[in-house]
Formats: C-alpha cells, structure tokens, sequence
C-alpha cells in the first residue's frame, strides 16, 4: 500500500478558496493534496462560493471539508476554526496560514497608506491570531505543525512595501513561534512561493499593472531561472505536504523557498 502522509490527521487551512482565474490556487491545491494524502479539513474563507468548490474538490477526493466561513483577521473566525477542529473532526495536526494579498501595493512613496495598513493587517494579523488560536490546542495535543506562506517578495527586487515587510514580519513570527513551541512538540515553518502561475499572482494582477494575461504570464515565466516557467500551485503545496507531515518531524523555525532559483539570483 502506498504511504498516506496524513493518514487520519485534521488540518485546518486559513484562505482556502481562491481569487478567480484559468488555473488552481495555493490554498485550494493544498486542500486537495491534503485530502489525498488522508486528511480531513477544516476550510476558512470569506469567500463562500470559492471555498464550497475547495470543499467539493476535497469531497471529490474522498476526504472530508468542514467549513467555516469569515474573516481570519477576526479572533472569533480563528477560535470558531480551532473549536470545529478539534471537537467535530477530533483533532489540530496541521495548520496552514495562506491567506496573503499584495492588492493596491506600491513603493515606500506611493502606497497609499490605508492601503499598507490594509496588506499588513491580512497578512500578519490573521496569521498570529490563527497560531494564537491553535497554539493552546496543539500544547494540550502534545503537537502540531504550523505552515506560514510567506514570499519570495522578501528577498527579491519588488517595489511592493507592505508585501515586503508584511511577509519578512510572516518569517520572524514563525520562527518564534517554532522556538517557543519546540518543548511542546510543535514544528512551524514558512514556505516562499515565488513566480506561481495561480489566479492571484497573474489574473488579479495582470489588470493591475496593465497586462494582458499573456503579457504578464510570459514576463513573469521569463524571470525564473529554472527553466522559464512559473511555478504551480501543486509546486507549493507539496512543500506545504512536506513541512505538515512526519517527513518533516526533525525540521522546524526554517523558511523554504520554492520558487525556480528566482531569489539565488543577486545583481
Ligand atoms: N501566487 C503567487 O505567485 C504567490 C507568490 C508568493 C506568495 N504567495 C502567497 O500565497 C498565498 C495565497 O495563495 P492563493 O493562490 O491561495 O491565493 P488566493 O488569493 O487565490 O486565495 C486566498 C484565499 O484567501 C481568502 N481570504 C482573503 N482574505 C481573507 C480573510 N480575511 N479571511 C479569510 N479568508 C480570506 C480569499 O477569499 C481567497 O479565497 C498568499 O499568502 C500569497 O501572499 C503567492
């Protein structure tokens, strides 16, 4: 029989629907990994109709989808997400932290501020209030892996200010977590997509910058080392199998990049 990595484990993804677009999202690609690898998950969205289609493509798999909708920068979305974990489908083992935008960003003279405080308070405030939420039931479980999303934005050239610091704050709150959770069995670690090919990297953004889809698709393929194309959600949400499974129980407090070489590349 083949190895089932999460085999009778409940994992709880934050952002597990998906912006609108011709290919498969992060947060959804994880979702349906998960399942075939014998999870059942608890699914957090704003968005319902996107998150009921990663619930039917899980389902589809065999696994099992508890949703729970609303806002993860809410502490009562997060404990509502943890209690359905661990009193309906018995458990926390994984959580995965991948709700992030970059939406309306701009350098450290442009961004318009509502909208850097906007970028900040997704993407730091929902993953510290989703481990905070977590962290109580994993120490009483004797364990759990935390997987964070951060960004190869933090390490490449990008005029996109509160994306920078947002992710690198993503980076340095994980590590904490993983240094003070260590003790109680509890791994956390954050992966740094780079070029993806998902909907929220090249259909929102196309418009953004004033591209057509295939412009903007074939100038971000151009900029990856590994050869010229974009990575795909599936690149990461293998990694996110990898760091939420027991192939990774001697790993934690790292950051992994997956993004084709793209941030080896310096001048
Ligand atoms: N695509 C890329 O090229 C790329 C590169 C680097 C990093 N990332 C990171 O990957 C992550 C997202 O990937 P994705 O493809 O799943 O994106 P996505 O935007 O398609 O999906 C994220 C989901 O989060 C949901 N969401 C947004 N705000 C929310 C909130 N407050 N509460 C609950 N849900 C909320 C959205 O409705 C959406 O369904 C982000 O953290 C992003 O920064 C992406």
């Amino acid at each position: 029989m083949a190895f089932v990595r999460l085999a009778g484990e409940v994992a709880v993804i934050a952002g597990a629907g998906q912006a609108p677009g011709e290919t498969i999202g992060n947060g959804r690609a994880m979702a349906v990994l998960f399942a075939r690898e014998g999870a059942d998950l608890v699914l957090i969205d704003v968005d319902e109709a996107s998150v009921a289609e990663t619930a039917r493509l899980v389902e589809a798999e065999g696994g099992k989808a508890r949703v729970v909708l609303g806002d993860v920068t809410t502490e009562e979305v997060c404990a509502e997400a943890v209690r359905v974990a661990d009193e309906e489908a018995g458990g926390l083992d994984v959580l995965v932290c991948n709700v992030g935008t970059n939406r309306g960003d701009g350098g450290v003279t442009s961004v318009d501020l509502a909208v850097w405080e906007r970028i900040m308070a997704l993407n730091t405030r929902s993953m510290l209030l989703m481990c905070r939420a977590a962290l109580p039931v994993m120490r009483r479980r004797g364990g759990g892996a935390i997987v964070t999303i951060s960004s190869a934005a933090t390490r490449v050239s990008l005029n996109q200010i509160a994306y920078k610091m947002s992710k690198a704050a993503v980076e340095q709150a994980t590590t904490a977590v993983a240094d003070a959770n260590a003790r109680h069995g509890i791994r956390a670690n954050t992966i740094l997509p780079g070029l993806i090919e998902t909907p929220m990297g090249v259909d929102q953004q196309a418009p953004e910058v004033g591209m057509s889809r295939a412009d903007w698709a074939a100038l971000r393929d151009a900029k990856v080392p590994l050869g010229r194309r974009m990575g795909t959600a599936w690149d990461v949400a293998h990694a996110a199998l990898y760091l939420g499974s027991d192939e990774s129980r001697f790993v934690t407090g790292v950051t992994l990049p997956v993004d084709g070489g793209q941030s080896l590349r310096v001048g």
